[in-house]
């Protein structure tokens, strides 16, 4: 059974607690600070959420309905929990909008777009349920206030957290544009500020409601207009420029609490953001100059999102090289924002925050922010554990890249490990031959650590793929290399692969061995092990004292009640 699983990458059955060692460590260092934000409404504490009124539904779908997080144009926004305990929010359409034939149409496909986004700085869209009598679309949840809130509760953003988010939302909108996606409606109020960076959400989607001339004729329900592109009101094509454009004037707001071109009724603001120039007093110099070209005019004269990420990154015109940029947004993130100054104030749960509106002007003025001045500054070295964090991050190319740049150094630590890892990528995207090749390079490393790894991710691919010599070759270099993890892992896995051929003494020769090791987690696997094939043997007695003795070995007693559970399932079959 374990055998058709690959130990080291997931999925594995509850008797093979087999983990991808190093890259979890890196994973989870670099996801942690979301993991904890995101788990601590989780954890028993009050979800920021206002309680359900009357008429609210208590569930939608699969999704526990928890409380409101808001309301806005398109439709009441809940804190909900999925199956898994995962919190989301759940957007409900509005009946009217979602009655329509042409909004639904379009709504779904915006919907699919916007799940290619990468989720860097974004939060994830999940699903969209458009069917029902009440279509929802389903994000993750992110905790923490809206810019908007945190403005209207505590002024402008300190320095530190001003360059953040201005990083932030560049990074977003690299990726939203990166997946085709023009968001159209980037505002204070889809800017949530989480404790470890900004995250842009409702991305894209406003167009589904913007196409539809009878549903933007309501002006009352588009929302406020203070952050849009001149060209979005004059009927010009609207392009990626425009969320430049709202870049410079989200961050031009979050500087001095004032929205740039100013508040007041839709047709005021917009022909203000047509003919005017934004109002930037109080805003730090060195953002300035940045905002400035964002919201020229003329979309052609502004630069790109990327643009904006590297020149505030302080890279040159020639750019970073693949990769490097989420990494340095990453490191500046967690310098200004995680480590910097508190972001912003706690959230106040709908009704008991005051009600500025978008645009709406906040006393203080805007702190001096500071650019890093990186450039001239050597590139770092591609690295693999460069490629581990852009593959945690979801950039696949950028990772490949890492990884075969490092692989192909002559650091005796980085190149075996980014060759495995390469192998892993690469076996994960459908390229069986690569994978090998890059395994062989890992194991020929003779890397202490890396080559018995990768003689085991390579024992996996291989009997997977019938090449059941080859397999067994593999395994056996692992078992002989004497890894403290590697070779019990691969005493087990050669055993399950003798069992699968019907040669059944070898099999268990190698689960004793693994035994043997005493390995927290491999021998009592292979203990179990051991116990099933007995009893599939007809041993019920070997299998007795197979499990009397590893419940008489204290390391191994939670697992050995897994397997009294088992034995007596395995001789009911
Ligand atoms: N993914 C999310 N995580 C946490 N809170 C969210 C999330 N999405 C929305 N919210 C909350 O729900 C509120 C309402 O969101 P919604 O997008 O409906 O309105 P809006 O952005 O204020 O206005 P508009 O609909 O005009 O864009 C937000 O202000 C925010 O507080
Ligand atoms: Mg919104």
């Amino acid at each position: 059974m374990a055998a058709s699983e690959d130990p080291t990458r997931k999925g594995a059955p509850p008797d093979v607690p087999l983990t991808r060692p190093e890259v979890w460590p890196v994973r989870r260092a670099a996801l942690a600070g979301a993991a904890a934000a995101s788990s601590r409404a989780a954890d028993g504490a009050a979800p920021p959420a206002a309680p359900l009124r009357n008429g609210d539904p208590h569930r939608l779908g699969a999704y526990e309905v928890l409380g409101r997080l808001g309301e806005g144009g398109m439709g009441v926004v809940y804190l909900g929990r999925a199956a898994d305990g995962r919190l989301v929010a759940l957007k409900v359409i509005r009946a009217d909008l979602a009655s329509n034939e042409e909004f639904t149409r379009r709504f779904q496909r915006e919907v699919q777009a916007a799940q290619r986004v990468a989720r860097f700085c974004t939060a994830q869209v999940i699903e969209a349920e458009l069917g029902g009598e009440a279509p929802y679309l389903v994000t993750e949840y992110v905790p923490g206030p809206t810019l908007r809130e945190a403005v209207a509760d505590g002024g402008p953003l300190p320095a530190s957290s001003l360059e953040g988010l201005a990083v932030g939302m560049a990074a977003a909108l690299s990726a939203i544009h990166a997946a085709g996606v023009v968001h159209r409606d980037l505002k204070p109020s889809n800017v949530l500020l989480s404790q470890v960076g900004p995250r842009v959400i409702d991305f894209g989607i406003a167009r589904a409601r913007d196409v539809t001339t009878s549903l933007t004729r309501a002006g009352q329900r588009m929302g406020t207009p203070a952050f849009m592109a001149p060209e979005q009101f004059t009927g010009r094509l609207v392009s990626a420029a425009a969320d430049v454009f709202a870049w410079g004037s989200v961050v031009a707001f979050a500087g001095t609490g004032r929205a740039p071109f100013g508040g007041g009724p839709l047709a005021a603001v917009a022909y203000r953001i047509v003919h005017d120039s934004a109002d930037l007093s109080g805003l730090d110099d060195s953002l300035r100059e940045l905002v400035e070209t964002a919201t020229e005019k003329d979309p052609e004269r502004r630069p790109s999102a990327q643009e904006l990420l590297l020149r505030l990154l302080g890279h040159g015109a020639a750019g970073p090289r693949l990769g490097d940029t989420r990494v340095a947004v990453g490191e500046l993130l967690h310098r200004t924002w995680v480590e910097g100054e508190a972001p912003a104030p706690p959230r106040h749960p709908e009704g008991a925050r005051p009600g500025a509106p978008d645009g709406a002007t906040a006393t203080g003025t805007g702190a001096a922010a500071t650019m890093p001045d990186r450039a001239g500054e050597p590139e770092p070295p591609a690295t693999a554990d460069l490629g581990l964090l852009l593959e945690a991050a979801g950039d696949l190319e950028g990772a490949e890249a890492a990884y075969r740049e490092a692989a192909a150094s002559d650091d005796p630590d980085q190149a075996p490990k980014a060759a495995r890892n390469l192998g892993l990528l690469l076996k994960d995207r459908g390229d069986q031959d690569g994978a090998v090749a890059a395994y062989r390079q890992a194991i020929a490393s003779g890397h202490p650590d890396q080559a018995p790894k990768a003689a085991n991710n390579l024992g996996f691919l291989l009997a997977r793929t019938g090449d059941l010599d080859g397999a067994v070759a593999a395994y056996r270099w692992a078992v002989d290399s004497g890894h403290r993890d590697q070779a019990p892992a691969a005493a087990r896995n050669l055993g399950l692969l003798h069992e699968q051929r019907g040669e059944t003494d070898q099999a268990r020769r190698l689960y004793r061995w693994a035994i043997d090791s005493r390995h927290p987690e491999e021998a009592p696997a292979a203990a179990a092990n051991l116990v099933a094939l007995l009893v599939a043997e007809g041993d019920a007695e070997g299998a007795t004292t197979v499990f009397r003795w590893v419940a008489a070995h204290p390391v191994y007693g939670h697992e050995a009640e897994a397997n009294l559970r088992l034995l007596p399932r395995r001789q009911g079959d």
